[in-house]
Protein backbone atom coordinates (compact mmCIF):
# COMPACT_ATOMS: atom_id res chain seq x y z
CA UNK A 1 0.00 0.00 0.00
CA UNK A 2 1.30 3.27 -1.09
CA UNK A 3 2.79 6.26 1.76
CA UNK A 4 -0.01 7.86 3.39
CA UNK A 5 -2.41 5.59 2.04
CA UNK A 6 -5.37 6.63 4.54
CA UNK A 7 -5.58 9.69 1.81
CA UNK A 8 -6.11 7.06 -1.20
CA UNK A 9 -8.33 5.07 1.14
CA UNK A 10 -10.66 8.55 1.64
CA UNK A 11 -10.36 8.99 -1.81
CA UNK A 12 -11.73 5.25 -2.47
CA UNK A 13 -15.26 5.61 0.15
CA UNK A 14 -15.80 8.62 -1.90
CA UNK A 15 -15.59 7.39 -5.37
CA UNK A 16 -17.80 4.21 -3.89
CA UNK A 17 -20.48 7.39 -2.89
CA UNK A 18 -19.41 6.91 0.69
CA UNK A 19 -18.13 10.73 1.39
CA UNK A 20 -17.67 11.69 4.94
CA UNK A 21 -20.65 12.98 6.72
CA UNK A 22 -18.62 15.87 8.60
CA UNK A 23 -15.02 16.13 10.73
CA UNK A 24 -14.12 19.71 9.11
CA UNK A 25 -12.72 22.04 11.49
CA UNK A 26 -16.20 23.93 12.64
CA UNK A 27 -18.32 20.84 12.39
CA UNK A 28 -21.01 20.83 15.33
CA UNK A 29 -19.96 17.62 17.49
CA UNK A 30 -21.78 15.62 20.35
CA UNK A 31 -20.62 16.04 23.72
CA UNK A 32 -20.65 13.12 25.95
CA UNK A 33 -23.95 14.79 27.50
CA UNK A 34 -25.52 15.22 24.05
CA UNK A 35 -25.20 18.68 23.93
CA UNK A 36 -23.04 20.08 21.02
CA UNK A 37 -19.89 21.87 20.39
CA UNK A 38 -18.59 24.11 17.62
CA UNK A 39 -14.64 23.20 17.16
CA UNK A 40 -12.68 26.02 17.04
CA UNK A 41 -11.44 27.01 13.22
CA UNK A 42 -7.98 27.02 12.43
CA UNK A 43 -5.23 24.89 14.12
CA UNK A 44 -6.04 26.31 17.84
CA UNK A 45 -7.41 23.31 19.49
CA UNK A 46 -9.25 23.94 22.77
CA UNK A 47 -8.23 21.84 25.80
CA UNK A 48 -10.48 24.35 28.42
CA UNK A 49 -13.81 23.83 27.80
CA UNK A 50 -15.40 20.70 30.09
CA UNK A 51 -15.76 17.73 27.96
CA UNK A 52 -17.95 15.34 29.96
CA UNK A 53 -17.63 11.96 29.46
CA UNK A 54 -19.81 11.23 31.81
CA UNK A 55 -22.65 8.57 30.82
CA UNK A 56 -20.39 6.90 28.27
CA UNK A 57 -18.92 4.49 30.87
CA UNK A 58 -15.52 5.52 31.02
CA UNK A 59 -14.05 3.90 33.81
CA UNK A 60 -12.65 7.65 34.80
CA UNK A 61 -16.01 8.48 35.91
CA UNK A 62 -19.03 6.68 35.67
CA UNK A 63 -17.16 3.52 37.12
CA UNK A 64 -16.05 5.76 39.96
CA UNK A 65 -19.62 7.55 40.02
CA UNK A 66 -20.82 3.50 40.24
CA UNK A 67 -18.78 2.89 43.23
CA UNK A 68 -19.13 6.30 45.00
CA UNK A 69 -21.62 8.16 44.02
CA UNK A 70 -21.70 11.61 41.71
CA UNK A 71 -21.36 13.89 44.47
CA UNK A 72 -17.82 12.21 46.02
CA UNK A 73 -16.75 12.21 42.33
CA UNK A 74 -16.82 15.80 41.34
CA UNK A 75 -13.87 15.43 39.68
CA UNK A 76 -12.49 12.45 38.56
CA UNK A 77 -8.79 11.69 38.59
CA UNK A 78 -7.96 7.95 38.27
CA UNK A 79 -7.57 6.14 35.04
CA UNK A 80 -4.57 7.46 32.97
CA UNK A 81 -6.26 9.05 30.24
CA UNK A 82 -7.44 12.07 28.87
CA UNK A 83 -10.90 14.32 29.16
CA UNK A 84 -9.73 15.96 25.82
CA UNK A 85 -11.89 16.02 22.94
CA UNK A 86 -9.10 13.94 20.03
CA UNK A 87 -7.71 15.37 17.48
CA UNK A 88 -10.46 16.43 14.83
CA UNK A 89 -8.09 14.83 11.75
CA UNK A 90 -8.62 11.46 13.71
CA UNK A 91 -12.30 11.96 14.00
CA UNK A 92 -12.23 12.70 10.42
CA UNK A 93 -10.65 9.34 9.57
CA UNK A 94 -12.58 7.56 11.64
CA UNK A 95 -15.80 9.18 10.24
CA UNK A 96 -14.57 8.26 6.83
CA UNK A 97 -13.95 4.29 7.70
CA UNK A 98 -16.80 3.66 9.46
CA UNK A 99 -18.34 5.05 5.94
CA UNK A 100 -17.21 1.54 5.00
CA UNK A 101 -19.82 -0.88 6.36
CA UNK A 102 -17.29 -3.44 6.74
CA UNK A 103 -14.96 -4.85 9.45
CA UNK A 104 -13.60 -8.02 8.18
CA UNK A 105 -9.96 -9.23 9.15
CA UNK A 106 -7.60 -6.57 8.25
CA UNK A 107 -4.22 -7.32 6.14
CA UNK A 108 -0.75 -6.12 7.83
CA UNK A 109 -1.09 -2.49 7.18
CA UNK A 110 2.43 -1.18 5.76
CA UNK A 111 0.58 2.28 5.36
CA UNK A 112 0.65 2.09 9.78
CA UNK A 113 3.90 0.71 9.53
CA UNK A 114 5.17 3.43 7.54
CA UNK A 115 3.27 6.10 9.99
CA UNK A 116 5.11 4.39 12.99
CA UNK A 117 8.40 4.36 11.84
CA UNK A 118 7.69 8.12 10.38
CA UNK A 119 7.31 9.24 13.71
CA UNK A 120 9.50 7.23 15.97
CA UNK A 121 12.57 9.13 13.08
CA UNK A 122 10.70 12.59 12.97
CA UNK A 123 10.43 13.35 16.78
CA UNK A 124 12.87 11.18 18.14
CA UNK A 125 15.77 10.20 15.75
CA UNK A 126 14.66 6.67 16.55
CA UNK A 127 15.06 4.32 13.53
CA UNK A 128 12.66 1.41 13.35
CA UNK A 129 12.73 -1.27 10.79
CA UNK A 130 8.86 -2.04 9.60
CA UNK A 131 9.98 -5.97 9.54
CA UNK A 132 10.80 -5.66 13.48
CA UNK A 133 7.57 -4.32 14.47
CA UNK A 134 4.80 -6.87 15.84
CA UNK A 135 1.37 -5.59 16.43
CA UNK A 136 -0.68 -6.03 19.53
CA UNK A 137 -4.18 -5.14 20.66
CA UNK A 138 -2.57 -3.16 23.66
CA UNK A 139 0.84 -3.09 25.51
CA UNK A 140 -0.44 -5.28 28.16
CA UNK A 141 -1.29 -8.09 25.87
CA UNK A 142 2.20 -7.54 24.05
CA UNK A 143 4.09 -7.73 27.75
CA UNK A 144 2.13 -10.60 28.60
CA UNK A 145 3.45 -12.16 25.86
CA UNK A 146 6.88 -11.29 26.12
CA UNK A 147 7.06 -12.18 29.96
CA UNK A 148 5.46 -15.69 29.12
CA UNK A 149 8.16 -16.45 26.34
CA UNK A 150 11.40 -15.21 28.94
CA UNK A 151 10.11 -15.82 31.75
CA UNK A 152 9.39 -19.57 33.38
CA UNK A 153 6.61 -19.38 36.56
CA UNK A 154 7.76 -18.79 39.64
CA UNK A 155 10.62 -16.79 37.86
CA UNK A 156 11.82 -13.46 39.11
CA UNK A 157 10.69 -9.94 37.45
CA UNK A 158 12.68 -6.86 38.03
CA UNK A 159 10.25 -3.43 38.63
CA UNK A 160 11.10 -0.47 39.54
CA UNK A 161 8.94 1.35 42.72
CA UNK A 162 7.13 3.08 42.79
CA UNK A 163 6.13 1.82 39.31
CA UNK A 164 3.01 1.12 37.23
CA UNK A 165 0.26 -1.19 38.76
CA UNK A 166 -0.26 -2.80 35.64
CA UNK A 167 2.94 -4.57 35.31
CA UNK A 168 1.79 -6.39 38.59
CA UNK A 169 -1.44 -8.13 36.78
CA UNK A 170 1.02 -9.02 34.13
CA UNK A 171 3.32 -10.48 36.37
CA UNK A 172 1.20 -12.58 38.03
CA UNK A 173 -0.68 -13.95 34.91
CA UNK A 174 2.47 -15.37 33.90
CA UNK A 175 2.66 -16.56 37.47
CA UNK A 176 5.97 -15.08 37.76
CA UNK A 177 7.04 -13.04 41.04
CA UNK A 178 7.55 -9.15 41.17
CA UNK A 179 11.01 -7.93 42.70
CA UNK A 180 10.35 -4.53 43.57
CA UNK A 181 13.73 -2.62 42.84
CA UNK A 182 12.91 0.48 44.71
CA UNK A 183 13.53 4.31 43.16
CA UNK A 184 15.33 6.49 45.36
CA UNK A 185 14.25 9.96 46.23
CA UNK A 186 16.45 12.97 47.13
CA UNK A 187 15.93 16.30 46.71
CA UNK A 188 12.39 15.39 45.13
CA UNK A 189 13.91 13.76 42.67
CA UNK A 190 13.74 10.04 42.06
CA UNK A 191 16.75 7.91 40.55
CA UNK A 192 17.72 4.21 39.80
CA UNK A 193 19.75 2.59 42.83
CA UNK A 194 22.11 0.35 40.52
CA UNK A 195 23.56 -1.10 43.59
CA UNK A 196 20.42 -2.41 44.83
CA UNK A 197 18.95 -3.50 41.11
CA UNK A 198 22.09 -5.58 40.67
CA UNK A 199 21.75 -7.60 44.01
CA UNK A 200 18.62 -8.40 43.47
CA UNK A 201 19.25 -10.61 40.04
CA UNK A 202 20.37 -14.25 40.82
CA UNK A 203 19.63 -16.95 38.90
CA UNK A 204 15.89 -16.95 38.77
CA UNK A 205 15.80 -13.55 37.48
CA UNK A 206 15.23 -13.47 33.26
CA UNK A 207 13.30 -9.91 32.97
CA UNK A 208 13.44 -6.07 34.00
CA UNK A 209 10.42 -4.06 33.15
CA UNK A 210 11.11 -0.04 32.69
CA UNK A 211 8.72 2.35 32.53
CA UNK A 212 10.40 5.47 30.75
CA UNK A 213 9.03 8.24 31.22
CA UNK A 214 8.05 6.50 34.31
CA UNK A 215 4.48 5.65 35.65
CA UNK A 216 3.41 7.09 38.26
CA UNK A 217 6.51 9.37 39.47
CA UNK A 218 6.85 11.42 36.22
CA UNK A 219 10.48 10.75 35.51
CA UNK A 220 12.14 10.69 32.50
CA UNK A 221 15.19 8.78 32.82
CA UNK A 222 19.02 10.07 31.18
CA UNK A 223 20.73 8.43 28.64
CA UNK A 224 23.26 7.53 31.26
CA UNK A 225 20.86 6.29 33.68
CA UNK A 226 19.62 3.29 30.89
CA UNK A 227 22.88 3.18 29.62
CA UNK A 228 24.30 2.10 32.94
CA UNK A 229 20.61 -0.10 33.18
CA UNK A 230 21.69 -1.44 30.66
CA UNK A 231 25.19 -2.65 31.20
CA UNK A 232 23.98 -4.85 33.90
CA UNK A 233 20.91 -5.91 32.37
CA UNK A 234 23.07 -7.07 29.55
CA UNK A 235 26.04 -8.54 31.79
CA UNK A 236 23.78 -10.18 33.99
CA UNK A 237 21.58 -11.68 30.92
CA UNK A 238 18.05 -10.31 31.69
CA UNK A 239 16.10 -9.16 28.88
CA UNK A 240 14.92 -5.30 28.82
CA UNK A 241 11.49 -4.56 28.59
CA UNK A 242 11.45 -0.90 27.75
CA UNK A 243 7.26 0.41 28.06
CA UNK A 244 7.51 3.79 26.66
CA UNK A 245 3.82 3.94 26.04
CA UNK A 246 4.37 7.66 28.20
CA UNK A 247 7.18 8.67 25.30
CA UNK A 248 5.52 11.49 23.67
CA UNK A 249 4.40 13.48 26.99
CA UNK A 250 7.67 14.90 28.37
CA UNK A 251 7.82 18.19 30.46
CA UNK A 252 9.63 21.46 28.69
CA UNK A 253 13.21 21.36 29.72
CA UNK A 254 13.64 17.53 29.93
CA UNK A 255 14.23 15.06 26.45
CA UNK A 256 12.97 11.37 26.52
CA UNK A 257 15.84 8.95 25.34
CA UNK A 258 14.75 5.48 23.56
CA UNK A 259 16.18 2.74 24.70
CA UNK A 260 16.55 1.92 21.45
CA UNK A 261 18.97 4.61 20.98
CA UNK A 262 21.17 3.93 23.06
CA UNK A 263 25.31 3.65 21.78
CA UNK A 264 25.82 0.24 22.25
CA UNK A 265 24.52 -2.50 19.83
CA UNK A 266 24.71 -5.77 22.28
CA UNK A 267 22.72 -3.70 24.91
CA UNK A 268 20.04 -2.54 22.22
CA UNK A 269 19.56 -6.13 21.03
CA UNK A 270 18.95 -7.03 24.74
CA UNK A 271 15.41 -4.67 24.55
CA UNK A 272 12.09 -4.61 23.56
CA UNK A 273 10.01 -1.27 23.32
CA UNK A 274 6.71 -1.09 23.75
CA UNK A 275 4.52 1.78 22.47
CA UNK A 276 1.30 3.05 21.66
CA UNK A 277 -0.22 5.90 20.12
CA UNK A 278 -3.40 5.57 23.34
CA UNK A 279 -1.83 7.95 26.18
CA UNK A 280 -0.78 10.45 23.69
CA UNK A 281 -3.77 10.83 21.26
CA UNK A 282 -6.54 9.73 24.01
CA UNK A 283 -7.19 6.36 22.08
CA UNK A 284 -6.67 3.35 24.59
CA UNK A 285 -9.94 1.97 23.97
CA UNK A 286 -9.42 1.35 20.49
CA UNK A 287 -6.55 -1.39 21.45
CA UNK A 288 -3.61 -0.83 19.28
CA UNK A 289 -0.15 -1.21 20.51
CA UNK A 290 2.86 -2.07 19.10
CA UNK A 291 6.26 -3.51 20.12
CA UNK A 292 9.53 -3.86 18.60
CA UNK A 293 13.30 -5.31 18.82
CA UNK A 294 16.55 -5.33 17.01
CA UNK A 295 16.87 -8.72 18.08
CA UNK A 296 15.35 -11.05 15.82
CA UNK A 297 15.17 -14.15 17.90
CA UNK A 298 13.44 -12.33 20.59
CA UNK A 299 10.93 -11.25 18.32
CA UNK A 300 10.72 -15.01 17.27
CA UNK A 301 10.42 -16.15 20.92
CA UNK A 302 7.89 -13.78 21.36
CA UNK A 303 5.77 -15.02 18.79
CA UNK A 304 6.42 -18.70 19.41
CA UNK A 305 6.51 -19.25 23.17
CA UNK A 306 5.25 -16.28 24.27
CA UNK A 307 2.24 -17.37 21.83
CA UNK A 308 1.73 -13.16 20.58
CA UNK A 309 -1.04 -12.88 18.07
CA UNK A 310 -0.77 -9.79 16.36
CA UNK A 311 -4.42 -8.67 17.17
CA UNK A 312 -5.30 -5.43 15.21
CA UNK A 313 -8.46 -3.49 15.45
CA UNK A 314 -9.55 -1.64 12.56
CA UNK A 315 -10.84 1.62 13.84
CA UNK A 316 -7.41 1.59 15.95
CA UNK A 317 -5.22 1.41 13.35
CA UNK A 318 -6.79 4.15 11.49
CA UNK A 319 -7.08 6.27 13.92
CA UNK A 320 -3.28 5.74 14.90
CA UNK A 321 -2.11 6.87 11.54
CA UNK A 322 -4.15 9.78 11.40
CA UNK A 323 -2.16 10.78 14.68
CA UNK A 324 0.95 10.09 13.77
CA UNK A 325 0.58 11.38 10.28
CA UNK A 326 -1.64 14.23 10.90
CA UNK A 327 -1.66 15.45 14.39
CA UNK A 328 1.61 16.51 15.63
CA UNK A 329 0.47 20.24 15.93
CA UNK A 330 -2.57 18.90 18.13
CA UNK A 331 -0.25 17.14 20.27
CA UNK A 332 2.63 19.66 20.45
CA UNK A 333 -0.12 21.98 21.57
CA UNK A 334 -1.46 19.49 24.49
CA UNK A 335 2.17 19.11 25.79
CA UNK A 336 1.91 23.03 26.61
CA UNK A 337 -1.32 22.90 28.13
CA UNK A 338 -0.01 20.13 30.58
CA UNK A 339 2.76 22.37 30.99
CA UNK A 340 0.93 24.77 32.00
CA UNK A 341 -1.14 22.71 34.45
CA UNK A 342 1.63 20.80 35.91
CA UNK A 343 2.76 24.48 36.94
CA UNK A 344 -0.44 25.42 38.50
CA UNK A 345 -0.62 22.22 40.38
CA UNK A 346 2.87 22.99 41.94
CA UNK A 347 1.96 26.91 42.46
CA UNK A 348 -1.10 26.45 43.79
CA UNK A 349 -0.33 23.24 46.20
CA UNK A 350 2.67 24.99 47.53
CA UNK A 351 0.99 28.10 48.60
CA UNK A 352 -2.66 26.91 49.76
CA UNK A 353 -2.71 23.02 50.44
CA UNK A 354 -1.74 22.41 54.10
CA UNK A 355 0.61 18.81 54.36
CA UNK A 356 0.61 18.18 50.81
CA UNK A 357 3.65 18.50 48.13
CA UNK A 358 3.61 17.93 44.72
CA UNK A 359 7.35 15.61 43.53
CA UNK A 360 8.05 17.81 40.36
CA UNK A 361 7.22 15.81 37.01
CA UNK A 362 9.56 15.64 34.12
CA UNK A 363 6.59 13.42 31.82
CA UNK A 364 3.67 11.98 31.59
CA UNK A 365 0.26 14.22 32.88
CA UNK A 366 0.21 12.58 35.79
CA UNK A 367 1.01 14.48 39.43
CA UNK A 368 2.21 12.49 42.26
CA UNK A 369 1.68 13.80 45.80
CA UNK A 370 3.04 13.25 49.10
CA UNK A 371 0.58 12.98 51.31
CA UNK A 372 2.24 11.18 53.96
CA UNK A 373 2.19 14.26 56.52
CA UNK A 374 -1.82 15.03 55.49
CA UNK A 375 -2.33 10.72 55.95
CA UNK A 376 -0.53 11.44 59.56
CA UNK A 377 -3.14 13.68 60.82
CA UNK A 378 -6.35 11.93 59.55
CA UNK A 379 -5.18 8.34 59.95
CA UNK A 380 -3.57 5.74 62.29
CA UNK A 381 -1.33 5.02 59.32
CA UNK A 382 -1.46 1.33 59.99
CA UNK A 383 -2.06 -1.43 57.28
CA UNK A 384 -5.74 -2.73 58.46
CA UNK A 385 -6.16 -6.64 58.90
CA UNK A 386 -8.66 -6.77 55.85
CA UNK A 387 -5.16 -5.16 54.13
CA UNK A 388 -6.49 -2.19 53.53
CA UNK A 389 -3.64 0.66 53.44
CA UNK A 390 -3.90 3.97 54.64
CA UNK A 391 -3.71 5.65 51.19
CA UNK A 392 -6.68 3.46 50.41
CA UNK A 393 -8.86 4.93 53.50
CA UNK A 394 -6.96 8.68 52.17
CA UNK A 395 -8.39 8.22 48.76
CA UNK A 396 -11.96 7.54 50.33
CA UNK A 397 -11.56 10.58 52.51
CA UNK A 398 -10.90 12.57 49.85
CA UNK A 399 -13.79 11.18 47.83
CA UNK A 400 -15.60 12.41 50.83
CA UNK A 401 -13.99 15.74 51.76
CA UNK A 402 -12.90 17.07 48.90
CA UNK A 403 -15.05 15.32 46.45
CA UNK A 404 -11.91 14.03 44.23
CA UNK A 405 -11.31 10.88 42.77
CA UNK A 406 -7.38 10.21 43.00
CA UNK A 407 -5.11 6.80 43.52
CA UNK A 408 -3.33 5.45 46.69
CA UNK A 409 0.27 5.13 46.01
CA UNK A 410 0.05 1.93 47.83
CA UNK A 411 -1.31 0.52 44.53
CA UNK A 412 2.59 1.68 43.14
CA UNK A 413 4.35 -1.35 45.27
CA UNK A 414 5.62 -0.53 48.87
CA UNK A 415 7.30 2.59 47.95
CA UNK A 416 4.30 4.43 46.65
CA UNK A 417 3.36 4.35 50.59
CA UNK A 418 2.23 8.14 51.84
CA UNK A 419 1.62 9.12 48.07
CA UNK A 420 -1.23 9.57 45.76
CA UNK A 421 -1.50 9.89 42.13
CA UNK A 422 -3.56 12.55 40.12
CA UNK A 423 -4.54 12.30 36.93
CA UNK A 424 -4.05 16.55 35.43
CA UNK A 425 -5.76 15.65 31.49
CA UNK A 426 -8.35 17.38 32.36
CA UNK A 427 -9.81 21.13 31.56
CA UNK A 428 -7.39 23.03 33.95
CA UNK A 429 -11.28 24.62 35.52
CA UNK A 430 -11.33 21.36 36.85
CA UNK A 431 -7.61 21.02 37.77
CA UNK A 432 -8.60 24.47 39.78
CA UNK A 433 -11.96 22.99 41.25
CA UNK A 434 -10.37 19.76 43.10
CA UNK A 435 -7.30 21.59 43.86
CA UNK A 436 -9.76 23.81 45.43
CA UNK A 437 -11.50 21.28 47.09
CA UNK A 438 -8.40 19.64 48.27
CA UNK A 439 -6.90 22.71 49.74
CA UNK A 440 -10.17 23.77 52.03
CA UNK A 441 -10.40 19.69 52.93
CA UNK A 442 -6.63 19.61 54.30
CA UNK A 443 -6.99 23.05 56.02
CA UNK A 444 -10.06 21.27 58.14
CA UNK A 445 -7.28 18.61 59.17
C1 LIG B 1 3.19 2.32 31.74
C2 LIG B 1 1.92 1.79 31.15
N1 LIG B 1 1.95 0.70 30.35
C3 LIG B 1 0.83 0.20 29.78
C4 LIG B 1 -0.40 0.79 30.02
C5 LIG B 1 -1.64 0.21 29.38
O1 LIG B 1 -1.43 -0.11 28.06
P1 LIG B 1 -2.57 -0.72 27.12
O2 LIG B 1 -3.85 -0.02 27.45
O3 LIG B 1 -2.07 -0.45 25.73
O4 LIG B 1 -2.62 -2.19 27.40
C6 LIG B 1 -0.48 1.92 30.85
C7 LIG B 1 -1.78 2.54 31.15
O5 LIG B 1 -1.95 3.30 32.07
C8 LIG B 1 0.71 2.44 31.40
O6 LIG B 1 0.70 3.52 32.19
Amino acid sequence: MPKHSQLDRRAFLRGAGLTAVAGAAGAVLPTAEGGGRVQPPGDRYDFDTIYSRIGTDSSKWDAQIANYGRRQVEVGMGTADQDFRIAPAITRALRDRVAHENYGYLTKPESYLESIVDWNQRRYGLEISPETILHSDGVHPAIISTLRAFCPPGSKILLQTPGYNGFYTDIRVVGAVAEECPLRLSNGRYSMDFEDLERRIDHDTYAFILCNPQNPTGNVWSRDDLMTLGEICTRRRVVVLADEIHCDFVTRGHTYTPYATLDDEAIVRNSITYKSVSKSFNLSSLKCAYLFSTNPDYLDRIRGAGQHRQGINTLGVVAAEAAYNECEGWLDQLLDYIDGTQDLVESFVGARVPHVQVVKPEGTFLSWLDVSEAIDRVDSGDVAENGETPEQRFQRYLLEQAHIHIIPGSSYGTSGSGYMRMNIATSRQLVERALSNLASAMARV
